[in-house]
């Protein structure tokens, strides 16, 4: 009888740690690891009850603004027979399929000089792609980019003209701000030169949802263990910031790159101050010339909308989660949402119907400062043109 007891004992005793265990070890444990550490768990985790918003994402221009080169994606950017770049009559590039892949050739008078692999592709299409390859633990930017424009291959922007070039690194920083995560190391390559390596697996391709909404995982977890509670717990609810921290939070990647980084904004979440990890040239961020190209948030700072209203943020016209790209009816429905009147001249209005669009007339396309390509067999280059963000009064054509 006392063995029976002992037994019964030793049994309720394993149950309940085992209970406890598996209470502990239950979902945490069970999440997928992410290499930013504990408290995230990758988009993939996301998906389980966020799939509407999870789908879309799959085609939003912040999830696929970097990844590897898929083949097939690529066939379909060139035609057969517009897979030539001349650069003059002895100059050539070509895109080559081979059996290691798609390469970008470089032919000098005929013969072969060069050929690296398409590896890496940088941009979702709006406007262009660039391509990189990787050499050991470096990533390098291919010879031609391909620009949505004039749907056609161009030399990469502010490439040499007169010659192939295959040299330019891609560093993390370009992933820092099309990309979700890269471990890098600096290595000391001469007395006085420093390099850096970028760790492959480390990779994590696009903007995904934890990039934008900071660590995930407790709030996950709190989800899944209480799935009848309807309110966000553990994750950073946008609208109780304050408007300075909704700037900062899209200002992370749109306040240009002349900035003068403080530490890895791979790090960064809502809520912070991104004065901690940037520090912004003075001249231009909001004043003198900023460029139409990434540097959204001083051209939108400069102007009265901005400055003499409390409440506008880039949220005032764009969410991030919903597509009405080209759409300048909808976009000009944000404008009339603040602007219920205006008084326009008659010649103003004798141009047409104004509620279709105050977009074109007062965010006009104006050319990049710091971008701009090299069409074929052309010493000219093409510009890059990128709406305004400074909201304003322009001449109208
Ligand atoms: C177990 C279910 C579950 C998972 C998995 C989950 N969430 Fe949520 N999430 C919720 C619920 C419930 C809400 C509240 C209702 C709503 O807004 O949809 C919510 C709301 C949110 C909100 C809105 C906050 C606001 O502004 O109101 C964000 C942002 C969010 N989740 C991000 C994420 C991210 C990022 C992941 C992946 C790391 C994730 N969620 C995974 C259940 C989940
Ligand atoms: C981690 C960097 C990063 C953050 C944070 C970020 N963006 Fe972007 N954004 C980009 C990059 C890179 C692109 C270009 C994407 C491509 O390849 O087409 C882009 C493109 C866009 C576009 C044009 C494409 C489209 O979706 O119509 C809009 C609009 C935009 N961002 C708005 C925002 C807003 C608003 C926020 C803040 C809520 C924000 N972004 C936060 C990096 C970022
Ligand atoms: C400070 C953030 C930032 C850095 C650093 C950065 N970009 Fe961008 N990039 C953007 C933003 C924002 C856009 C889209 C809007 C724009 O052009 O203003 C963009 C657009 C692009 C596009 C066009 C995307 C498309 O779909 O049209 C390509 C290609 C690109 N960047 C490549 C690169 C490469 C390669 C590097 C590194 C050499 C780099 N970028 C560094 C923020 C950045
Ligand atoms: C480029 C930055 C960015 C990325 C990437 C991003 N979000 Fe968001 N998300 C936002 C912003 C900004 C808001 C607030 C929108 C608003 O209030 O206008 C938001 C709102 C939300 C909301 C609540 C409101 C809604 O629109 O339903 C949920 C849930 C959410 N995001 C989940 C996700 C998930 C899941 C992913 C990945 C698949 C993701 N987000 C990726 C910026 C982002
Ligand atoms: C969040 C509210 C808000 C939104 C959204 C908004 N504006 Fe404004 N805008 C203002 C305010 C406030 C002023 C200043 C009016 C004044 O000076 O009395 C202003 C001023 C202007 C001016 C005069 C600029 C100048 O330099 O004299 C123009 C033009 C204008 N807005 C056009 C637009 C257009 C076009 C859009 C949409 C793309 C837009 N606004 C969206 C609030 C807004
Ligand atoms: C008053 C409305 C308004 C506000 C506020 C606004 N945008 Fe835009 N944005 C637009 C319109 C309109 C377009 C053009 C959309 C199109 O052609 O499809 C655009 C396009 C873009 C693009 C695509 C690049 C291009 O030039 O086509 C990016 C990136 C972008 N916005 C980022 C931002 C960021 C970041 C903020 C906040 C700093 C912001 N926007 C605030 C109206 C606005
Ligand atoms: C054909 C070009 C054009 C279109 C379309 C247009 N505007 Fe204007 N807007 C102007 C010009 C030019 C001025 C300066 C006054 C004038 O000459 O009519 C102006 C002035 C303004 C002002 C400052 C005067 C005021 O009313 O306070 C605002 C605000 C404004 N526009 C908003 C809008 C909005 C909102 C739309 C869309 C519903 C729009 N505009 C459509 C060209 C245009």
């Amino acid at each position: 009888m006392k063995g029976y007891k002992r037994i019964l004992f030793l049994f309720a005793v394993i149950t309940t740690v085992i209970i406890i265990l598996s209470r502990c070890m239950s979902v945490g444990s069970q999440l997928p690891k992410d290499i930013r550490g504990e408290n995230y768990t990758g988009a993939a985790t996301c998906i389980k009850c966020h799939v509407a918003l999870s789908q879309s994402f799959a085609h939003n221009p912040h999830g696929l603004t970097s990844k590897p080169v898929n083949n097939q994606d690529l066939s379909r950017v060139f035609e057969p027979d517009s897979n030539t770049f001349s650069f003059n009559a002895h100059m050539r590039v070509v895109i080559e399929k081979r059996n290691k892949g798609i390469y970008q050739v470089a032919y000098e008078n005929g013969k072969e000089t060069h050929a690296e692999r398409f590896d890496i592709q940088f941009g979702s299409g709006e406007k262009a792609f660039t391509y990189g390859y990787w050499k050991g633990k470096k990533l390098m930017e291919l010879p031609l980019s391909y620009f949505t424009s004039i749907n056609n291959w161009a030399n990469s922007p502010s490439f040499p003209l007169d010659k192939i070039y295959y040299g330019r690194a891609i560093t993390s920083r370009c992933f820092e701000c099309h990309g979700s995560y890269v471990e890098k190391k600096t290595v000391q390559k001469s007395a006085l030169a420093l390099d850096e390596e970028m760790e492959k697996r480390s990779l994590i391709y696009g903007i995904d949802c934890e990039r934008c909404h900071g660590p995930g995982k407790q709030h996950v977890v709190f989800h899944m263990e209480n799935p009848k509670e309807k309110t966000a717990k553990f994750i950073t609810i946008y609208k109780t910031l304050s408007r300075k921290q909704k700037m900062d939070a899209c200002g992370v990647c749109h306040s240009g790159n002349d900035v003068l980084p403080q530490r890895s904004v791979f790090g960064f979440q809502p809520g912070d101050d991104l004065n901690a990890y940037y520090i912004r040239d003075f001249v231009s961020f909001g004043g003198a010339n900023p460029d139409v190209h990434g540097n959204q948030t001083a051209m939108l700072t400069g102007s009265k909308c901005y400055q003499k209203s409390e409440t506008m943020t880039c949220q005032s016209c764009h969410n991030t989660h919903e597509s009405i790209k080209s759409s300048v009816q909808l976009y000009s429905q944000r404008c009339i949402n603040c602007h219920k009147t205006t008084t326009h001249s008659a010649l103003t209005l004798a141009k047409g119907i104004l509620k279709d669009n105050c977009i074109d007339c007062h965010m006009p396309k104006q050319p990049s400062k710091l971008i701009s390509f090299q069409k074929a067999g052309q010493n000219q280059v093409s510009p890059y043109l990128l709406r305004s963000h400074h909201i304003g009064i322009y001449p109208v054509k």
